[in-house]
């Protein structure tokens, strides 16, 4: 079901990093495509006034994707600011006039978790909750018991449909159109099982460290920084069953039945690594046990998944940047086994570039005597226009549309499943940045026939 429009955006952490890399450009780029109706209140205690928050958006703007001119104008013209202490009851009380004429407003929650509490209880106090919505950034919690906290936190004053609980991988493109990709073509589903499916690896490869965001890794780790979330929201349009309808909880209701068909993982199942150097980046422990990387092996226990298992490696500082999946269909019997041929694969990349690419077997052109692995491919780069993840979610959460937001019963089934590893003291093994990860000592979170390791070549 939709929600009405909200009237106002309040960012709490107008003047932090995710404002700064990801909010004011997507503000911006809703103000060039004609979709800033709203005005956008800041709230802070850095800034001394909306000139300053102004000046702020603009080198913002500048460093990711440039200005135009009349975009960042409408853009400026809707800014406001409230000055002030965020867990403080003046700066609610400043802010309950400038939202004078806003019956829906929607808060950003920009800020950390430990504050939530004392902002959503000022808003409450000085009535600015009534007809609100709130929009919160994974990772929902560090685990089970505190997801479950947070949303109790969160639940004493909006209801779980005016909870918008951003994870931006589903904000991207070609993330949602796996769901077109499937369930608008009938060429793949006859074996999208286990009937014809051996194998799936998921590779989440980051060439990047942690950026400066040492500290903020410390508290996180591949498993909670993307796997829980971003790999996990991948998988589930890889491998659910179709919805009935394209409404949000028709979707999002198949979303968690895969969760709750994945057995929780346990130590054996999972190989961590921490990149040499990772200690000494700021705001890193000097014995940190924090993981760069992880690979897992999980299953699901479902009519049409059981008893294939499903390969995901997600780390930084790895050779590529790249997201994507490898479905491994099984040998056929044939009487070409003497040709030594590879097993026929789908392959859908994410990123850089969007790829479909299906992998057979030909004869090579210049021996036919031999086999040779021929992969058709359909492949496109993001056009310059593409809408970004964060615009498109916080346009959608603005209308009122929360398909593309994580519900609460499906953040805690994520954490489940992890839950086990996240507590476990499994050892962490160095790797050296610029390559695939530690080796896999256990020999049980390798994929059949090895790691298809990501070509990028842009
Ligand atoms: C974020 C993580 O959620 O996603 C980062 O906190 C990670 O550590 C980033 O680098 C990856 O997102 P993208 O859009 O750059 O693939």
């Amino acid at each position: 079901m939709k929600q009405i429009p909200a009237d106002a955006l309040v960012l709490y952490g107008a003047t932090g990093d995710l404002a700064f890399k990801k909010i004011f450009p997507a503000l911006h780029a809703m103000a060039k495509r004609g979709n800033l109706n709203f005005p956008v209140v800041g709230v802070g205690r850095r800034l001394k006034s909306v000139e300053a928050l102004c000046n702020r958006a603009k080198e913002s703007i500048e460093q990711h994707g440039g200005i135009d001119p009349a975009a960042f104008d409408k853009l400026s013209s809707s800014l406001r600011y409230v000055r002030g202490d965020y867990e403080g009851a003046q700066a609610c009380s400043a802010l309950h006039s400038v939202l004078s004429d806003s019956d829906n407003p929607a808060f950003y929650l920009a800020i950390p978790p430990s504050s939530f509490e004392s902002v959503i209880e000022q808003l409450a106090a000085c009535g600015c909750t009534k007809g609100a919505r709130v929009i919160v950034e994974k990772p929902f919690g560090r685990d089970l018991e505190s997801a479950q906290s947070l949303n109790q936190v969160l639940l004493r004053m909006f209801n779980e449909e005016s909870i918008y609980r951003i994870d931006h991988y589903l904000g991207k493109k070609p993330v949602h159109n796996m769901l077109f990709f499937r369930f608008a073509n009938g060429v793949f589903e006859p074996f999208w099982n286990r009937n014809h499916i051996e194998s799936v690896q998921f590779t989440m490869a980051e060439s990047i460290g942690v950026q400066g965001r040492g500290g903020f890794y410390e508290e996180a780790g591949a498993i909670r920084d993307v796997i829980e979330n971003h790999v996990f929201q991948i998988l589930t349009n890889l491998v659910m069953e179709p919805p009935v309808r394209t409404d949000s909880d028709s979707i999002r209701n198949e979303k968690i039945k895969v969760l709750r068909a994945i057995r929780s993982l346990d130590a054996c199942n999972v190989v961590r690594g921490q990149f040499r150097g990772y200690r000494n980046e700021e705001g890193v422990a000097a014995d940190s046990k924090v993981e760069t990387y992880a690979a897992l092996r999980l299953e699901i226990d479902s009519w049409r998944w059981a008893g294939v298992p499903f390969y995901i490696r997600a780390g930084k500082c790895l050779p590529v940047n790249c997201t994507e999946l490898i479905v491994r269909l099984r040998q056929p019997p044939t009487m070409y086994r003497q040709f030594n041929l590879t097993q026929n694969y789908v392959r859908m990349r994410i990123s850089p570039e969007v790829t479909t690419a299906v992998c057979t077997n030909a004869i090579a052109p210049d021996d036919e005597t031999k086999s040779q692995p021929v992969e058709m491919i359909a492949s496109r780069y993001p056009r310059a226009d593409e809408m970004d993840a964060y615009e498109r979610l916080l346009g959608d959460a603005m209308a009122g549309d929360a398909t593309l937001f994580a519900r609460q019963d499906y953040v805690e089934e994520a954490w489940r499943i992890v839950d086990p590893i996240l507590n476990s003291d499994t050892p962490i093994h160095e790797y050296e940045p610029n390559t695939w990860g530690p080796a896999d000592t256990t020999g049980c979170v390798t994929p059949p026939g090895g790691w298809h390791d990501p070509v990028v070549t842009a």
